[in-house]
C-alpha cells in the first residue's frame, strides 16, 4: 500500500531533466544583494533594456478596451503578415505569411517544432557547447539529443563532415543549428550554413535553425535559413533583439506542409499565444530605431569586455561574433567552473554562468559572461575580475 502511494507521487522519468545551474547563481546573487552587496549581473542572458516604447504603448492602448480573447492558434493574422514583411525588409526574402506561426517565446516554438518533426526515439544532433534546453526538451519528448563536439577551426560551429560522421554511425533525424549561438556568441557565415543545410537535407536530416539572436550580429550579417531552404524550420523570438523576454512571444517559419500539423498541436497544447503580447509584438517592429540604439550599446560593451578581459587575465575566449555572450576559458585558473563562478560571485560580486550548464564534456573549463548590461557595469566588472584574479 505504501509502495502504491509512493508511486502516485513519483514524477515520470521523462521529466527528470537537469536544472539550469545558473538558477543557483541567481539565488546566491540575490542573497548577497539582500545583505547589502552590489552584484554586477552577467549571468542571465537577457537584455537590460525594456521593450520598445511602441510595443508598450500598443499594449497600454489595448488594455482599456477590455476583452482579450483567444486568438487564432497560428497567431493574429496582422502579426503574421508583419513578421513576413520583416523577412522581406531584413533579408530580402519573400515569405508567405501562411508559413508563419506565432509561439510562446521560441521555447514554445521548440516544443511545437520537435513534436511536429520527430517521433519518439529519433536522434537529433546538437552542437556542443550549446543551449541546454535543446537537449532537455528533446529528452522530455522522448527523442535522443546527440551532442557533436565543435572546434575552434570551424568557429565552434557544426560541420557537414562531423554531422555525416555521426549520421553514418547511427541515423540522425534532425539537427539544430544556431547562429549567433548561445553560450559562445559565434556565428556561421552563409557558405558554412548553406553547406550544412545542403548536406543535412541531402541525407534526409531535418534542419531546425534557431535564429533568436538575429539582429545582434557584429562581425558579419546573420543569414536566415529561410533564404537557403524552403524545408528548414526557423525558430525566432522577440526576446533578445526586441528586449521582450517576459512577454513570451516568438515565431516559427515552417514549410507549408507542416503548418496545419503545428496548428493542431498549438490549438491543443496552448489554444493560442497571449493576445496582449501579440499586439505588443506587432508594434515592436516600429521600434527598430530604439532597438538599434540598444544594439550599439552591446557593441560598446563587446569592445569593453573583449579588450578588458584579456588585460584582466582571461585572454582565451571564443570569437565574439554576435548575441551578447563571451565564453571564456578559465582553465588557467580552475577546472571547476561551478566553484569558479561561486567564488567570483562571493568574492568579487560578479555573477556569471558556469560552462557546465552548456557543455557536459568540457564545461568545467569555461564561464559564460553576458554583456547586455550598461557600459559602466561592464567596465566595473572587468576591473573587479582583474583585481580578483590577481589577488
Ligand atoms: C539560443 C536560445 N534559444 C532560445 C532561447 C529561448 O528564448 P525565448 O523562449 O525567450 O524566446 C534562448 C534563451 O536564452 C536562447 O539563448
Amino acid at each position: 500500500m505504501l509502495d502504491k502511494a509512493r508511486q502516485l507521487l513519483t514524477a515520470s522519468k521523462r521529466s527528470d531533466v537537469p536544472p539550469f545551474m545558473v538558477m543557483d547563481v541567481i539565488a546566491a546573487a540575490a542573497r548577497i544583494e539582500a545583505a547589502g552587496g552590489r552584484v554586477i549581473h552577467m549571468e542571465v542572458g537577457q537584455p537590460a533594456a525594456p521593450a520598445p516604447a511602441t510595443a508598450i504603448k500598443a499594449a497600454q492602448l489595448a488594455l482599456p478596451k477590455g476583452k482579450l480573447g483567444y486568438t487564432e492558434a497560428l497567431g493574429v493574422p496582422s502579426l503574421r503578415a508583419r513578421i513576413a514583411r520583416h523577412y522581406r525588409d531584413t533579408y530580402g526574402v519573400a515569405l508567405d505569411p501562411a508559413r508563419i506561426i506565432v509561439t510562446t517565446g521560441s521555447s514554445g516554438g521548440f516544443v511545437l517544432a520537435f513534436l511536429a518533426l520527430f517521433e519518439a526515439g529519433d536522434r537529433v544532433a546538437l552542437a556542443n557547447p550549446g543551449y541546454p534546453p535543446y537537449r532537455h526538451i528533446l529528452t522530455a519528448l522522448g527523442c535522443e539529443p546527440v551532442l557533436i563536439e565543435t572546434r575552434s577551426e570551424t568557429r565552434w560551429a557544426l560541420t557537414p563532415e562531423a554531422l555525416l560522421a555521426e549520421h553514418r554511425r547511427k541515423t540522425l533525424s534532425g539537427v539544430v543549428v544556431a547562429s549567433p549561438a548561445n553560450p559562445t556568441g559565434t556565428m556561421m557565415n552563409e557558405a558554412a550554413l548553406s553547406r550544412l543545410i545542403e548536406v543535412a537535407e541531402g541525407e534526409g536530416i531535418r534542419v531546425i535553425s534557431d535564429e533568436i539572436y538575429h539582429g545582434l550580429d557584429y562581425a558579419f550579417p546573420a543569414v536566415t535559413a529561410a533564404a537557403l531552404s524552403p524545408r528548414a524550420l526557423i525558430v525566432n523570438s522577440f526576446s533578445k533583439y526586441f528586449c521582450m523576454t517576459g512577454w513570451r512571444i516568438g515565431w516559427l517559419v515552417a514549410p507549408q506542409e507542416l503548418v496545419r500539423p503545428i496548428e493542431r498541436l498549438q490549438g491543443n497544447l496552448a489554444i493560442s499565444v497571449p493576445t496582449l503580447a501579440q499586439i505588443a509584438a506587432e508594434a515592436a517592429f516600429d521600434g527598430r530605431d530604439e532597438m538599434e540604439a540598444v544594439k550599439h550599446g552591446y557593441e560598446e560593451n563587446r569592445k569593453i569586455v573583449t579588450e578588458g578581459l584579456p588585460k584582466a587575465g582571461l585572454d582565451k575566449f571564443f570569437p565574439v561574433d554576435g548575441a551578447f555572450y563571451l565564453y571564456a576559458d578559465i582553465s588557467r585558473f580552475s577546472n571547476d567552473s561551478v566553484d569558479f563562478a561561486k567564488r567570483l560571485l562571493e568574492e568579487a560580486h560578479v555573477a556569471a554562468t558556469p560552462g557546465v550548464d552548456f557543455d557536459p564534456i568540457h564545461g568545467k573549463d569555461f564561464i559564460r559572461f553576458c554583456y547586455a548590461g550598461s557600459a559602466a557595469e561592464m567596465r566595473e566588472a572587468v576591473e573587479r575580475i582583474g583585481g580578483w584574479l590577481k589577488r
